[in-house]
């Protein structure tokens, strides 16, 4: 596999724990600096604190994704830490396991707010500044966003289907709001969705257990 340049910029949303704090030690091990962002400010300094501690540079953004100020905040806490923002990993999200006569309107509100509102807003202050950079080599993206969409945009069957309609639906505009990203902001900016299969995270401990 081709290893990144050394010492690339990347931020990550819902990075105290779970596939975000996982990809921040992965990013950290292949040479990156790495923004730890989440809406838990005490776990993201501990996560922070955590990865300095074996040697990497790392950085803490304490931001709640649905809020737009919040997002700008994130990026500035980059920029003034290393300099740029090379990758944005649009990763927090949040899951309910709920039987579908039993959803009410709360439930879209929440997943819609911090799955779909927050991967935008995340996406979109990471491109405000990405914009304005020159690109690490002739040739390369002024910057690249991830975003975390699911298994579960793409599948619409098995046992979990009539437990995660506001999540699966939620995952599904993750997807779209995508390829929009990636029409808009090519060809400074590519946006990528990854769509994991079950990880074992606490998400999962937590859906596994309601259902
Ligand atoms: N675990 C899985 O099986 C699985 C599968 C497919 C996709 N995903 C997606 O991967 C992403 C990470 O999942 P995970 O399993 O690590 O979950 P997790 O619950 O272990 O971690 C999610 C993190 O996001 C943070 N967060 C929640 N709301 C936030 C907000 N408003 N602002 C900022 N941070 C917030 C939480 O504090 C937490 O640290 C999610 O988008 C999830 O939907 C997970």
């Amino acid at each position: 596999m081709t290893q990144p340049p050394t010492g690339l910029v990347v931020a990550i949303t819902g990075a105290a724990q779970g596939i975000g704090l996982g990809l921040a030690r992965h990013f950290a091990q292949a040479g990156a600096r790495v923004v730890l962002s989440d809406v838990n400010a005490e776990a993201c300094t501990a996560a922070r604190d955590a990865l300095r501690a074996d040697g990497y540079e790392a950085e803490a953004a304490a931001a709640n994704v649905t809020d737009a100020a919040a997002c700008e905040r994130m990026v500035e806490t980059a920029v003034n830490a290393f300099g740029r923002l090379d990758v944005m990993v649009c990763n927090a999200g949040v899951a309910q396991v709920k039987p579908f006569m039993e959803l009410q309107a709360a439930d879209w509100d929440l997943h819609f707010a911090v799955n779909v509102k927050g991967a935008f807003l995340s996406l979109q202050a990471a491109a405000r500044q990405m914009k304005t950079q020159e690109p690490l080599a002739a040739g390369r993206p002024r910057g690249k966003v991830i975003t975390m969409a699911s298994i579960a945009a793409r599948y619409g069957a098995g046992v979990m289907a009539p437990y995660q309609g506001p999540y699966r639906a939620s995952k599904a505009a993750v997807v779209s709001l995508t390829q929009t990203a990636a029409y808009s902001l090519s060809p400074d900016i590519t946006v990528n969705a990854l769509c994991p299969g079950i990880v074992a995270t606490e998400m999962w401990t937590r859906m596994d257990r309601d259902l």
